[in-house]
Parts: structure tokens; sequence; C-alpha cells
């Protein structure tokens, strides 16, 4: 008995361990606490920081048309909208004080407006809160505007695309299912795999349609015009925009869409999916304004963007001004999420300012400034 360490005596033993208790008690409340602000910051705070972005941006090649102050686009992608009101219009708020008062040339939408169908009430309230752009409103579909997904099933589905696309298929979901095969996979096709997958992510199975079609009639009805694989002339200008149906889930035809446009007009190629930057005929395109990545949607520190979902654009091009030699790329981060949680890729609206090019010069590629809206 008289051994035993009094209780108030403590003890090396007995007080180390209330000590390292006390330690890991306190680093996992920390841990948790962190997390869940993280987690909070994540699901409550970035997805309705909408933010307002402006980049410049001067045609490479000396092409006639564009006014010489050039045209005011405001670039909106990736409402992803399904009904979720409370969020929902704490956005459209947002657009409706970022864009008040700004005189908009064009409107351009580059697909995603829906999730869900339950959410076409505040896509069309989202653009009546938008000022009427002068020349007009422009949009392409998305892949969620034809088919909502489900995740459970996929790595499977991912790897019949990649068997796809390995077979040669273009990007088209159809193409690649068709050409997919069921034989045995090696090792290297596995690795392939694996790459193709953290370059990309994993793909949805689709596992039901959206009414794409009513979503066109009410938006055409408020006179936005989707641009399925073909061009328009904007008014008085030599400016050609040009649309692409959806590269996975629409009929993508870029050759038809450019065969109005004159070789030597200014030309801006809008695809919801960026990937469309592999077709040689992107090649004619000054400018391609384009949507799909939510920016990565969370971008970690050391890691970069986690999801791009492209196949051709490097994490860094994953978001905002890239150029490819002559063309020029602007992947829109999107204004709204699937799985409604941001990090570090906040929501955006973005006026894009497209000059002409300057004389005898290469051009000078983009400025770019952005603020909270
Ligand atoms: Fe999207």
């Amino acid at each position: 008995m008289g051994d035993r360490p009094r209780l108030d005596e403590g003890g090396p033993i007995a007080g180390g361990g209330r000590l390292h208790a006390s330690v890991l008690w306190a680093g996992l409340g920390a841990v948790a606490g962190l997390g869940a602000a993280l987690g909070g910051y994540a699901f409550l705070y970035e997805p309705f920081d909408v933010r307002t972005e402006r980049v410049a941006v001067r045609l490479l090649r000396d092409k006639a048309g564009l006014p010489r102050d050039g045209l005011n686009i405001l670039h909106l992608s990736d409402t992803h909208f399904r009904g979720a009101d409370r969020r929902e219009h704490a956005k459209i708020e947002q657009v409706r004080r970022a864009t008040a008062g700004e005189q908009i040339d064009l409107l351009i939408h580059t697909g995603d407006f829906l999730h869900r169908d339950s959410g076409l009430d505040n896509i069309l309230a989202l653009i009546d809160s938008i000022p009427k752009p002068r020349l007009g409103a422009f949009a392409v579909s998305g892949n969620h505007d034809h088919v909502f997904y489900n995740l459970s099933k996929a790595p499977i589905y991912s790897w019949r695309l990649f068997r796809g696309r390995e077979n040669g298929a273009g990007m088209g979901a159809r193409g690649r299912l068709m050409t997919a095969d069921s034989g045995k996979a090696g090792l290297r096709e596995l690795l392939r795999f694996g790459r193709y997958l953290l370059q990309k992510g994993f793909d949805g199975e689709p596992v039901g349609v959206n009414d794409i079609g009513r979503l066109r009639r009410e938006l055409e009805d408020r006179g936005m015009q989707f641009l399925d694989n073909r061009a328009v002339r904007l008014g008085e200008t030599g400016v050609y925009l040009v649309g692409i149906e959806d590269l996975m889930e629409g009929r993508p035809d870029l050759q038809r869409g450019l065969e109005e446009v004159p070789q030597d007009a200014p030309t801006v190629l809008l695809s919801h999916n960026p990937d469309i930057i592999e077709a040689e005929a992107a090649g004619r395109a000054d400018l391609i304004l384009a949507g799909h990545t939510h920016g990565g949607q969370i971008v970690l520190p050391l890691i970069g963007p986690t999801y791009t979902q492209t196949e051709q654009l490097s994490r860094s091009e994953a978001s905002g001004y890239s150029r490819r030699g002559r063309i020029q790329v602007y992947v829109h981060r999107g204004l709204g999420e699937g799985i409604p949680v941001r990090f570090g890729a906040p929501p955006h609206v973005t006026f894009i300012r497209l000059l002409p090019a300057l004389p005898r010069s290469g051009g000078e590629g983009a400025r770019r400034n952005s603020s909270r809206g």
C-alpha cells in the first residue's frame, strides 16, 4: 500500500497517460473543428460568393468586323438549377446586382442550365434579372440539359467510355459505348485508365432525361437563341458566333456549324465542353467560350483542381483564360454545382471585352481582374 502513489501525487505513468489523452482529444477536437469549419465554408459560403470577373481578350489575327471598342460579352455557364429555391434565389440576386446598369452587347450561356427540370422557373428568373443585351442572347446546351446522372455505377460506366475512346471513338457517349468492347484488359490498359481518371474524373451513368425541348422553348420565348451546330452573324458587325451541340450527350457537328462562316471573319465558338479544342476545325475559332469543368469545383492546396472533367486541358487550364497558338479559350467555372460544395473555385459571372487585334501585332492575349459582386 505504501508504494502506491496517492491520487494527488500523480506519478509519471498515470500523469503521462492523462496528458497524452488530453492532447489526443484536443488534437481530435481541433481536426473535427477545422473539418466542420471547412465543410461549412464549402457548403454554406463559397457557393454563394458570386464573383464578377472582367477579362479583355484581343483577337490574335487581324480580322475586320469588330467595333473599335470591342464587344461587351456577359458569359454565364453551368447554373445547374434544380429548384432549390433558397440557394438559387440567392445566386439570382447576386447576378442581378452584378449586371445592373451594365451595357451588355451579348449574353452567352454555355450550357448546363439545369440539373433537373424542376430548376426551369429559376432559370427563367435568372435570365429576366439581367439587362437586355444589345445584340442578343445565345446559348448551347450542356450534358446536364439532356440527362441526369447516377454516380453509383460511375466506375463501370467510365470504364466503358474509356474503352470506346481506346477503340478510336470520338467524344460522344453514344459512339463510345457502341465502340467499347468487353474483352480482357491488360495491365497497360488499366494504367492508361488510371491516368484517364486522374485527368478527367469519373463519369456518372445517365439514368433519366431532362426536358431540353421545354427549356429551349421557354428561353427562345425570351429571345435567347440556341446555336446547335449553326452560326449567326452578329447584327451590323462582321463577327460570327458558332455554337456546337454538347460533345457527350448531343450530336456535335462543327464542320456544319462553320459552313456559313467566312474564313476571315472574327469567330467565337461556343461549346459547353472545352474538349472541342481537339477538333481540327476548332482552329478557325479566335475565341472559344466553354464551361463544364466548374474549375475543378474543389481546389486543394498542392493538388489543385480535383475534378475537371476535361480530357484535353491541363488542370491549370480548366478555369479562366488560356491559349493554344492563335486560339484563345475562356473556361467558365459556373454559377451552380451538381454536388453543392465549392472550395477554391467560387461561382462567377464574367464580362469579356472582345477587342480587335493590335495593328501588325501578334496580340497581347488577355488582361484580367476580378472582384466580389
Ligand atoms: Fe456542369
